[in-house]
């Protein structure tokens, strides 16, 4: 096997700590990275073609070892994230006779680990389930620190779901190999934000700035395993700091996030998560200029890196937002309390973002006209 690159993941509960496995060709060993062998049942979830690719190989391991095994296959895209498909995959469970000492094996993006991980989770009052992203964004964040959820259909983005860590996160890089270049993208949006939260990741904005050709042409895995592992150890850092978001630690994970939820609500999830993040994290930018959190040179950095990534920084036109409507929808964010909405937004150094919450309707319109 090659080399492979344990972090854990230390919640302060032994029965919940976990490992995250990121390597090459490591998928062949998931049965090493089970966190116990006596499981009853197993269960995969995932999408046709993601079966295809890379399911099949997993269910010969799986019978291999004598487990038995079941297979529950959805439609791919953000609209899964939803009541009726959660009620669908709930039904397979029972259906299947699983228990409490089986295991949801969830292969996929953020949708397949989000989904999942809140069926897993509710589903007899919880099993084990044990991720395997298969997207750029899932490996570098939504398969990372228990964050479980499904939409409701109007601006009700992750707005039903529960914290519920996974017993284990197997990352193997081989798997990205198919992802196209949007999705790639979309991943990077996330990987970016970490240079941009926490003093701690100073480093690590010089490093995305020198490697920026090989991480867009995806031509050197050392280099891609570094931004993978780099991007978990921030996430957890804040994880385990904060598993609950209640010190406002994990809510530094949401730069550029309020914004991307209203943009990904209001145009029926047609734009992408990653996408609505990288034009999130510009109008966070344009948001800290207004309010002079940020110096010019600052806001100039962070805006070169998003470009430099070719990442979308425009809101789109097709969908013909406006500003009323949008500041509106931000009522519904998980972070609203009291009517007041959290904005996470560099301020100070390059690598310092922070909580605000009096962030005015006016200004927020304003902002809004002139990025629309
Ligand atoms: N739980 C969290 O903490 C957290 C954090 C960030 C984002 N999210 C959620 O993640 C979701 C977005 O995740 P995503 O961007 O991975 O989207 P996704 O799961 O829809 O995957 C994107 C596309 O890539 C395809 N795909 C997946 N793996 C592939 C592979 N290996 N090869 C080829 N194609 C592949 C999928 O079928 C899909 O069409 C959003 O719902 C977002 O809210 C959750």
């Amino acid at each position: 096997m090659n080399e492979i690159r344990e972090i854990k993941i230390d919640l302060n509960r032994p029965s919940i700590n976990y490992k995250i496995h990121i390597g090459k060709n490591i998928l062949n060993h998931i049965i090493d990275f089970l966190p116990k062998k006596n499981f009853s049942k197993i269960m995969l979830l995932t999408h046709s073609y993601l079966y295809e690719l890379y399911g099949k190989s997993i269910e010969a391991l799986f019978k291999e070892n004598n487990y038995e095994f079941n297979l529950k296959l959805i439609e791919e895209g953000e609209n899964s994230k939803d009541w009726n498909i959660c009620h669908n995959v709930l039904e397979d469970m029972i259906q299947n006779n699983l228990d409490r000492s089986s295991l949801l094996l969830t292969l996929g993006g953020g949708v397949i680990g989000d989904l999942g991980g809140f069926c897993a989770s509710i589903y007899q009052r919880g099993i084990d389930f044990l991720q395997i992203p298969t997207t750029l964004l899932a490996c570098v964040d939504s398969s990372v620190g228990g964050k479980t959820a499904i939409n409701l259909t109007n601006n009700g983005k992750n707005l039903i779901g529960s914290f519920y860590q996974p017993c284990s996160v197997v990352i193997d890089i081989n798997l990205l190999k198919t992802l196209n270049q949007n999705e790639w993208k979309n991943g990077l949006a996330e990987v970016i934000k970490y240079a941009f939260i926490r003093e701690d990741n100073a480093e690590f904005y010089k490093f995305l700035e020198q490697n920026k050709n090989e991480i867009l042409e995806r031509n050197n895995d050392e280099i891609i395993l570094k931004m993978i592992e780099t991007s978990v150890q921030s996430k957890a850092k804040v994880v385990m700091q904060d598993e609950y978001e209640k010190t406002g630690q994990r809510m530094l994970l949401n730069l550029g996030h309020t914004f991307a939820h209203v943009l990904e609500s209001g145009s029926s999830y047609q734009i992408a998560h990653g996408t609505a993040v990288s034009i999130g994290m510009n109008l966070a930018v344009k948001l800290s200029r207004i309010l002079n959190l940020i110096t010019e040179e600052t806001a100039n950095k962070i805006i070169k890196l998003i470009l430099d990534f070719g990442l979308e920084m425009q809101i789109p036109k097709q969908y013909n937002f406006n500003a009323e409507a949008l500041v509106k929808a931000f009522v519904y964010d998980k972070k609203a309390e009291n009517k007041k909405i959290k904005f996470v937004l560099p301020s100070g150094e390059l690598s310092h973002s922070a909580v605000f919450s009096d962030i005015s309707e006016k200004l927020l319109k304003d902002l809004f006209s002139i990025s629309l």
